[in-house]
């Protein structure tokens, strides 16, 4: 990957004195210089509202919305019809779920299958609307190496048979990606959703060659910015869904005593839409298409080799998920002794590192690695580093050389 730090203002950033080195892209990632402009741009000259007005500034409006759409339609191989602009992930998830009740997709009796390494926005909306609706939720436990799942555990519930299997692709914590392909040939029969917010940065998913039921990811975590996310559905599933906002541009004709609906995909889309952002991210897209996603992939992966190897140099540094190929991009660590906030407050102060640290919004996977760990006191959470495009060996080698200096200063 050739150097793009001309393209990320962020990057000329002093922290302390220090060159930023960012390593919170699981969290977020850096905005290049074209999404930046191409946001200002419009917000400077055409912005209005959308699909609401005939005048100029709101056909140029909506016309560019339309194009980040096929955009992204594109880059899914899927249908305009059915990309659906939500706020993030955690809307699109908890629209489907929310959909999935009132259309009667899912009801008293039926069986949802996730992981017991979601993010909380794949975790809550099941569980706590299984309470008020009667439905069950199961969970594939992990059994390999500090939350990693293995293929024995999906086969497990094999011959289960979920209605619903909820899926993330890419741990936010362990790194651990999940074969989609294979999930898929395991639940043939199931409707497969999968929380793509952590893999598609860095890898393009077919929808259609995956038979994917329902895609949600978030703009801001790959270039584009925040407050934007996609719910892809299969055409089919959207048709048969009742929405779960109403309001304004969803509809189609409103009376005293009756609503018809849009069509799709406004169908789902009610009240006006963080319209600059999806401009934003489909310029962050261009941007990435740009740079190859073999390219991308390649250059994660390498990281994470690079890093999992030079970490694991260090004594006392609890290291969390699969210790092969499967870890991409995101690594989760504890130091013996020191607290992951503290630990995370130093690189950042002391070496501009950027890290995140805390329960990552994975609470019951904490409660897992708990179980393995090593540590005399396990803190519940864990130190993160997670890498993007713009990262090198040196950002790796300045995190080590930190939690290395980190570790004398506290003795441990
Ligand atoms: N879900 C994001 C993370 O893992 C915010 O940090």
């Amino acid at each position: 990957m050739k150097n793009l730090w001309d393209d990320f203002p962020a990057l000329s950033r002093k922290i302390n004195g220090n060159r930023l080195v960012y390593l919170d892209n699981a969290a977020t990632t850096l905005k290049p210089k074209s999404v930046i402009e191409n946001i200002s741009h419009f917000y400077l000259n055409n912005f209005a509202n959308v699909h609401r007005a005939v005048h100029t500034l709101s056909s140029e409006s909506t016309l560019k919305l339309e194009e980040a759409r096929e955009i992204l339609a594109s880059f899914l191989n899927a249908n305009g019809e059915e990309i659906i602009f939500t706020s993030g992930t955690t809307m699109s998830i908890n629209m489907i779920v929310e959909s999935f009740i009132r259309s009667g997709f899912i009801k008293e009796g039926d069986n949802v299958l996730i992981t017991a390494i979601e993010h909380h926005a794949n975790f809550v909306p099941w569980v706590r609307l299984s309470k008020f609706f009667g439905f069950s939720v199961h969970f594939i436990k992990p059994t390999g190496r500090f939350g990693t799942i293995e293929e024995k555990d999906l086969l497990k519930f094999k011959e289960f048979n979920p209605k619903i299997v909820s899926v993330t692709a890419h741990s936010n914590v362990t790194g651990q990606v999940i074969d989609i392909e294979q999930l898929r040939k395991i639940f043939p029969n199931s409707i497969l959703i999968v929380d793509a917010a952590q893999l598609m940065p860095h890898e393009k998913i077919d929808v259609k060659s995956l038979d994917i039921d329902f895609l949600a990811f978030s703009a801001h975590k790959m270039l584009g910015p925040s407050g934007v996310g996609i719910l892809y559905a299969k055409k089919e599933h959207l048709e048969n869904m009742e929405p779960f906002l109403y309001g304004g541009e969803m509809i189609d004709k409103v009376s005293f005593d009756n609503v018809t609906f849009n069509e799709l995909p406004y169908k789902f889309e009610a009240g006006t839409p963080n319209i600059a952002g999806i401009i934003g991210f489909g310029e962050a897209i261009k941007y990435l298409e740009t740079l190859g996603f073999d390219n991308i992939k390649n250059h994660i992966c390498s990281l994470t080799t690079y890093a999992l190897k030079k970490l694991s140099e260090i004594k006392g540094l609890e290291i969390y998920g699969p210790m092969d190929e499967r870890h991409q991009g995101i690594i989760s660590f504890n130091l013996e002794g020191v607290h992951p906030h503290d630990l995370a407050h130093l690189l950042d102060e002391k070496f501009g590192v950027a890290v995140r640290s805390g329960h990552h919004c994975a609470q019951p996977l904490m409660s897992i690695l708990k179980q393995e760990s090593n540590l005399k006191v396990f803190p519940y959470g864990t130190c993160r580093a997670s890498f993007y495009i713009y990262n090198n060996n040196e950002d790796i080698d300045i995190l080590v050389k930190g939690i290395k200096s980190i570790k004398e200063w506290f003795n441990v």
